[in-house]
């Protein structure tokens, strides 16, 4: 639970900003008070937020006053975005950058000697029920994160950078390449004789239901063992996927993550 009586600054609010607000918003993580927004465009979220007490693009003094900087912009724009605003913000804000691909290096080349702490959540921080990696080589800077995204994330700390690329594959695109093989799975359903509507409610509800039992916490192994019966058609499927290319699958688009991530650092 963040704690601080000083705000906090997010700076973009698209897609996962604006998760992120919603979900600090509705899960009481910090006050609308202490919220800042800024954003080249009105945005629904910002605006829920405004009514309810956030500040959206206020003058630039203001910003001194905030603990911490969100960076929930495009790793093409940081520099752009963050050059006006760098020399207005106190000497010991936390730079929280949720940007896949820049590096620790790179921001402090733009924000000095701030801390600075990388997370790499999914969007369903909107519902308080994402995760979360998070890296930083300072002690304040980390607890600082997990002030803000242990109330809307399982947040897993990396001991290492360099493992943000793979956190970003596995979690932040992750949930990407599950909803194209439930998309798959419903193709998959109508080439066997379902319509496209059936399919797809179908696939739908097997996605929550694995996001369900994946929510017990239990281990996945067992989970499929539940549903896996000897002999039955479970066992039959995941024979056939394993045999199809499952891992090289996984491993194609977690490699491929990871390439493009390396890419984008600058
Ligand atoms: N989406 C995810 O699931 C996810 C997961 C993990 C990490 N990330 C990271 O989060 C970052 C944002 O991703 P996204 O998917 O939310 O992208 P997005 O939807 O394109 O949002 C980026 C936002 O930045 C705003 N922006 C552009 N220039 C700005 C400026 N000068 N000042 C303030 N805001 C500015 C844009 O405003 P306009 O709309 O007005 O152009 C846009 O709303 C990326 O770096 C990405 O790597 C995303």
């Amino acid at each position: 639970m963040y704690t601080s009586d000083r705000p906090v600054i997010l700076l973009g609010c698209g897609r996962l900003g604006s998760a992120l607000l919603e979900g600090w918003l509705a899960t009481g993580t910090l006050a609308a008070e202490r919220l800042i927004v800024l954003t080249p465009s009105n945005k629904t979220a910002a605006e829920a937020a405004r009514e309810r007490g956030a500040r959206i693009n206020p003058p630039e003094a203001v910003l001194a006053e905030a603990a911490s900087l969100i960076l929930a912009v495009k790793p093409g724009v940081w520099r752009e975005a963050s050059g006006p605003i760098a020399a207005a913000l106190a000497e010991d804000v936390t730079i929280v950058s949720l940007m896949a691909g820049v590096g620790a290096h790179s921001l402090s080349s733009v924000f000095g000697k701030r801390p600075v702490v990388r997370v790499m959540p999914t969007t369903a921080v909107a519902q308080g029920r994402g995760v979360a990696a998070v890296w930083s080589n300072h002690d304040n800077a980390r607890a600082a994160a997990h002030a803000l995204f242990d109330p809307v994330a399982d947040t897993v700390d990396l001991t290492d950078e360099g493992l943000i690329d793979a956190a970003t594959a596995v979690a932040g695109s992750a949930p990407a390449f599950i909803h194209a093989y439930v998309e798959a799975l419903a193709r998959a359903g109508q080439a066997a004789g379902l319509d496209a509507e059936a399919a797809s409610r179908l696939a739908r509800g097997a996605l929550r239901s694995a996001g369900a039992g994946a929510e017990t916490g239990a281990p996945l192994s067992d989970l499929i063992a539940r549903i896996a019966s000897p002999g039955g058609t479970t066992e039959a499927g995941l024979k056939a996927q394993a045999e199809a290319g499952l891992d090289a699958t996984a491993m194609a688009a977690v490699q491929a993550a990871v390439a493009r991530a390396k890419a984008l650092g600058n």
